[in-house]
């Protein structure tokens, strides 16, 4: 069953034109000149009950515009949206009850007391007898391991401490839908762990519908039964993720630093970013060339000193799936 459908979803925005020199910087100051900027440009798609969505994409892509929209605290330029049969902006205040949101960048807690009484606002807020409301919440707070750290006051917890704070804060009235915008954003490796489990356990346990955003790949690959690909405000791809790894390769990026002058082997380097004597940075693809099989060709030449390996940026990716298209 479809809980949300977009359909020809367009946001734009009107900003001041800027010129370079300054006359023209005097002169806008008193006839301010706008120019219209797309920020989402005809995008459409469904979302079923029970999936976790990922929406992927580079800074500036139209991401959060979408989440925006789809919670009703932006209207559409144009197109339509349905969710859960509401019209997010027109119908806002009765919405909002059913769904959960969470923004990386914005708090719901109150700052200055302890997320548990936060926790207990939110029961009054959304009326959720007393019983109902511990056993929930004991349910949450010990699924995050958080027990110890509620008790603190919000404005002392670490980044990671207060992200899982948020989730209990989103999902304490059990919301069918819950909108994520960069959950993982600035977390370290284990707190995204802990929080990309607690997502799976919500979606499996509670059937949580969830719709996330994301530039990490990392949150993609081990969440998302699908990933919409935005760039430039537009939908460029919209499959499961085995498909787009198909489209754009398994790949890898590759720093090494060695002893003696680097050799890299023929088969699987695609890119060469950078080489010199005693460092090399390229794309490893893979499918052609594993890591373990790298890492023996350089060091049967040389010792390797160091040795970085990332996913490649969101950017390489689309980059990946223009060129497939064309
Ligand atoms: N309130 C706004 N006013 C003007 N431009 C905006 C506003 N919000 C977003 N934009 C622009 O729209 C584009 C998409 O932004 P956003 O949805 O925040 O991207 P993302 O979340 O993918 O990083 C960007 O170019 C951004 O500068
Ligand atoms: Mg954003």
């Amino acid at each position: 069953m479809d809980i949300i459908t977009i359909t020809d979803l367009s946001k734009t925005f009107k900003v001041p034109k800027r010129k370079e020199g300054l006359k023209s910087a005097i002169q806008s100051v008193f006839r301010r000149q706008y120019e219209t900027k797309h920020a989402v440009k005809n995008v459409t798609f469904r979302v079923r009950s029970g999936e976790i969505v990922g929406l992927l994409g580079p800074n500036g892509a139209g991401k959060s515009t979408i989440i925006k929209a789809l919670t009703g605290i932006l209207s559409p330029t144009s197109g339509e949206i349905r969710v859960l049969g509401f019209e997010p902006f027109s119908q806002r205040k009765d919405y909002v009850r059913h769904i959960g949101a969470l923004f990386g960048q914005k708090s719901q807690l109150w700052w200055d007391i302890p997320p548990a009484d936060s926790f207990t606002l939110s029961q009054h807020l959304y009326e959720i007898p007393k019983q109902e409301f511990e056993r929930r919440k004991n349910d949450l707070v010990e699924k995050l391991g958080i027990q110890d750290i509620i008790h603190k006051p919000a404005r002392n917890l670490s980044l990671g401490e207060r992200m899982k704070c948020e989730f209990v804060m989103a999902l304490l009235h059990r919301p069918k839908l819950v909108f994520l915008d960069e959950p993982t954003i600035g977390l370290d490796v284990f707190a995204k762990q802990a929080i990309r489990e607690f997502i799976t356990y919500t979606n499996k346990e509670y059937g949580t519908t969830y719709i996330l955003t994301t530039h990490d790949m990392d949150d993609i690959e081990h969440l998302a039964h699908r990933v919409i690909v935005i760039s430039g405000g537009e939908k460029v791809f919209d499959d499961s993720f085995a498909a787009l790894r198909k489209i754009a390769g398994v790949t890898k990026h590759v720093r090494v630093v060695t002893q003696k002058k680097v050799v890299l082997p023929k088969k699987g380097v695609r890119g060469v970013m950078h080489i010199s004597p005693y460092e090399a940075q390229f794309v490893l693809d893979r499918e052609i060339l594993g890591i373990r099989d790298l890492v023996k060709a350089i060091a049967q030449k040389t010792e390797i000193i160091d040795l970085t390996i990332t996913d490649p940026p969101v950017e390489t990716i689309i980059a990946q799936l223009y060129q497939a298209k064309a």
